[in-house]
């Protein structure tokens, strides 16, 4: 059984006083039967490692080099993430792939680098609303896992987060069935790839305008593991009935 995950990106939102929501968050869910991921931004990381340390609350970075150190001013490396009390970094979201270029090799590299680490890849891929007018998406969604997962990967070291561009930060919603399409079809590649059993071991997340409204019916479609959750995860008054929702399902 995959256990079922609820990660929040909090993007490049939120200084020092943005803790408060994660301490509300924690006595709310601190133990819960879903697990909870939580990716501030990275000055963050240390001091929210203090408050979720006696939970089962992780913490993840936002994106990493592929590098573990040396003469790149500005980057962060997963090693410095893990030491800041990461046990995950997401990668490739489209925010990085549109804003730095990132293609799907350098997710690869870096993805590469975060299980050297030993920390959870949790690894983006989604289409633009162009491309999915033109019929592409299951090809472009297939070409970008393709590129973007290194050989090794297994149900503790990636989690695989489909993102349709078009539904990030707009509220827009895929429909059911096309969510289901995607997650079936990558659940169909990770198993070619690499066997039944270690591609059913894979969590699978939606990202995307999820919110308390849409997510259980979200989280009953066929393949949806948990969510990605971007807006919706800043306030604990948000994420809380989402979390619920992911747990009753
Ligand atoms: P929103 O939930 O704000 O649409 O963002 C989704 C996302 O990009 C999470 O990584």
């Amino acid at each position: 059984m995959r256990q079922k995950l609820a990660a929040g990106n909090w993007k490049m939102n939120g200084t020092g006083t943005a803790l408060a929501e994660l301490e509300i968050l924690t006595q709310a869910h601190g133990h819960s039967g879903a697990q909870i991921l939580i990716c501030p931004p990275a000055t963050l990381l240390a001091p929210a490692a203090q408050i979720t340390k006696t939970t089962a609350i992780a913490l993840g970075g936002q994106d990493c080099h592929a590098a573990a150190s040396g003469a790149h001013t500005g980057d962060i490396s997963a090693e410095m993430l893990k030491d800041a009390g990461a046990t995950a970094v997401i990668l490739g979201h489209s925010e990085r792939r549109a804003d730095h270029g990132e293609t799907s090799d350098m997710v690869c590299a870096k993805t590469s680098a975060t299980w050297h680490a030993g920390l959870t890849a949790v690894v983006c891929l989604g289409e633009t609303l162009d491309q999915r007018e033109a019929g592409e998406t299951l090809a472009v969604i297939g070409s970008q896992l393709a590129a973007s997962l290194p050989d090794g990967a297994s149900g503790s070291n990636t989690v695989i987060a489909y993102e349709p561009v078009w539904a990030i930060g707009t509220g827009k919603v895929p429909t059911l069935e096309q969510i289901a399409e995607v997650h079936d079809f990558l659940r169909a590649e990770l198993s070619t790839r690499l066997g039944a059993e270690t591609a059913n071991a894979i969590r699978l997340l939606y990202g995307g305008s999820v919110k308390p409204g849409n997510a259980a019916e979200i989280f009953a479609t066929s393949n949806v593991d948990g969510a990605l959750v971007g807006g919706a995860s800043l306030k604990a008054s948000d994420f809380s009935p989402i979390i619920a929702a992911l747990e009753a399902s």
